[in-house]
């Protein structure tokens, strides 16, 4: 059994509350990782874990997957739609349940905002935010400042722009957090009706025309499925106004690395070409995302 202490440092519920050394710990040991030419380790033999996604997910979720089976866990997957959610179980009845069958931690992504840090109250092993609503989702960022660390070396003076839903979005949340622990400034760009006023005190909204002046151009997904309607009257227009076009890219300055936490909607927020260019780090992120999971089971579980 964990004490509260040892609970509380293998868990991962957000950046806001992790200190700078944690986060530079993981980063670290996510460049060990990803040094490895051995595919397979048996550092996790024996442990079991759990994916618990009430959420959708392609990314996170099979990130988390590769992550843990590279380190020799035992996985066991769980989607919400082929569970007993379906017949009205809960998620807290839900992560009892795997927990009573002896899991040694879950990664959870939930819908809503604010239930995971009482859930992990209740709960006596590990817990990995693996996105919550529009609170957080600390491995996307430890994978986006992992990215702009081995593109730009040090994260000290970055000027990162993230441009688009931050009403919506946890990706902004927890990179804001995080990058500003390391010296970065993080600017926003958005839409008025998709902006999220309680985070004007740390970071400066700005016109698309400074957002794109920047080291980092960050393009986030319009999430049309948490919008109230008519929030987003035409893709047309908001691509005229927020997307990465190719005609903008073009103007960046050869250094900018642009990137997304995809999925993207292609030809909305960026164009089809721009994703797939020279300056996207898009896919690499994904690549990313691998060892920075590895190095996050391993803190949880090892
Ligand atoms: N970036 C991200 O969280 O993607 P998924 O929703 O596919 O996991």
């Amino acid at each position: 059994m964990l004490t509260m202490t040892q609970l509380k440092d293998r868990s991962l519920l957000g950046l806001k509350d992790l200190g700078r050394d944690e986060i530079e710990s993981i980063l670290n040991r996510a460049a060990y990782w990803e040094a490895q030419h051995e595919k397979l380790v048996q550092v996790l033999a024996s442990k079991f874990v759990a994916n618990m996604f009430f959420e959708n997910s392609t990314r996170t979720r099979f990130s988390f997957e590769m992550a843990e089976k590279r380190l020799g866990a035992q996985v066991l997957n769980f989607t919400a739609a082929a569970s007993s959610v379906e017949k009205g179980e809960s998620i807290y009845d839900t992560v009892r349940t795997l927990e009573s069958m002896g899991i040694d931690a879950g990664v959870i992504r939930l819908k809503p905002a604010g239930v995971l840090e009482e859930l992990s109250s209740k709960i006596s092993v590990p817990l990995i935010n693996a996105g919550d609503g529009n609170n957080e989702h600390p491995t996307q960022a430890l994978l986006d400042l992992y990215t702009m660390k081995k593109r730009f070396g040090s994260l000290q003076g970055l000027t990162v722009s993230i441009i688009g839903d931050i009403k919506h979005s946890r990706v902004a949340r927890s990179d804001l957090w995080a990058l500003r622990k390391f010296g970065a400034e993080v600017k926003f760009c958005a839409p008025n009706n998709m902006t999220a006023p309680e985070l004007e005190p740390f970071a400066r909204y700005v016109t698309m025309e400074e957002a794109l002046r920047s080291d980092v151009v960050m393009m986030l997904r319009v999430q049309l499925e948490r919008h109230a309607t008519g929030m987003l009257k035409s893709a047309e227009e908001y691509r005229a106004q927020y997307g990465l076009t190719e005609e903008r890219a073009s103007k960046l300055s050869k250094h900018t690395l642009i990137m997304h936490p995809a999925p993207v909607n292609r030809n909305v927020e960026i164009d089809d070409a721009v994703v797939e260019s020279e300056q996207s780090a898009i896919f690499p992120q994904m690549s990313n995302g691998v060892p920075i999971r590895m190095a996050v089971m391993e803190r949880a579980m090892k």
